[in-house]
């Protein structure tokens, strides 16, 4: 996008991976940016819009996302990033075969798997995509590949990723004709605010730096084209470029 300005919407902006899109995007000079739910000082030079209390796991969501845009200067959106999302539970346990509950279940598959789906339902029926163009990136995570599934558990969150990776892949497919390119991405493990255990102690276990895995993404989403569309990346935590996501979908 380097060159031109580019309108990026965020979801989940206010912490962690997504707080770390908007401070990489919004150093690009050329770039505009605009945020959803998020809460941070615009940088110099660029235009960062803040859209608050817009709640994914709710229908509602939709209405307002529209409603908050028309009241901004922002016509035409070209990347989408949905990062918006959570583990479901601060404790691994309670998401194992035994324990998980049907609620669980439930509210995790609405927020990681079915948030997307309604934001990205919300722009394209207005037309915020434009006519033909624009990128979608799904944050998804390593724990939603089946074909990487060799440990079990965490059911409520493997399956909203699982979930989130199938809605993308399917707007891979209907989106192509539209213009629109599409793709699922792995952080990898980031010390952010996910699951509440807090970034120090993520990183005392191995938990990356957002700034590293952001790098990547970005990379990732600018190499972004029709050709490479439903495409499932990840970040290479031992390296410095996106590689493609060995185990698939
Ligand atoms: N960190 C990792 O190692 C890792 C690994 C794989 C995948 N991921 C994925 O990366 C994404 C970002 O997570 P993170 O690590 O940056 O965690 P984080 O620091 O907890 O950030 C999560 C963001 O999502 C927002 N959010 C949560 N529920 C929401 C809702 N109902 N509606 C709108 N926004 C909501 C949060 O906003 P509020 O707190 O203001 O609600 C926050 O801005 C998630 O999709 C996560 O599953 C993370």
């Amino acid at each position: 996008m380097s060159g031109k300005v580019a309108s990026y919407l965020v979801t989940g902006a206010s912490s962690g991976l997504g707080l770390e899109f908007v401070k990489q995007l919004a150093a690009r000079k050329s770039d505009s940016v605009d945020v959803v739910h998020v809460s941070v000082q615009p940088a110099e030079g660029n235009l960062i819009t803040i859209l608050e209390d817009i709640d994914v796991t709710k229908d509602e969501c939709k209405g307002m996302l529209i409603e908050k845009l028309s009241n901004t200067n922002c016509t035409k959106i070209d990347v989408v990033i949905h990062n918006a999302g959570g583990m479901g539970t601060t404790s691994k346990e309670s998401q194992s075969l035994d324990n998980v509950t049907s609620e669980l279940m439930l509210n995790t598959v609405n927020l990681n798997g079915i948030g997307p789906l309604r934001v990205q339902q919300a722009l394209l029926s207005k037309g915020l995509m434009g006519v033909e163009g624009g990128k979608i990136v799904v944050i998804t995570s390593g724990l939603g590949s089946i074909g990487d599934n060799g440990s079990g558990g965490m059911y409520a969150y493997r399956s909203s990723k699982a979930l989130v990776n199938m809605v993308t892949k399917g707007m891979s497919c209907d989106l192509k004709s539209k213009g629109i390119a599409v793709m699922s991405i792995n952080p990898s493990f980031v010390a952010t605010e996910f699951g509440g255990f807090g970034p120090d102690k993520i990183k005392d276990v191995g938990g990356m730096a957002p700034e590293k895995s952001i790098k990547q993404m970005i990379q990732a989403i600018d190499e972004l084209s029709l050709e490479t569309t439903g495409r499932y990346m990840t970040v290479d935590k031992d390296g410095d470029v996106p590689i493609e996501y060995a185990a698939g979908w």
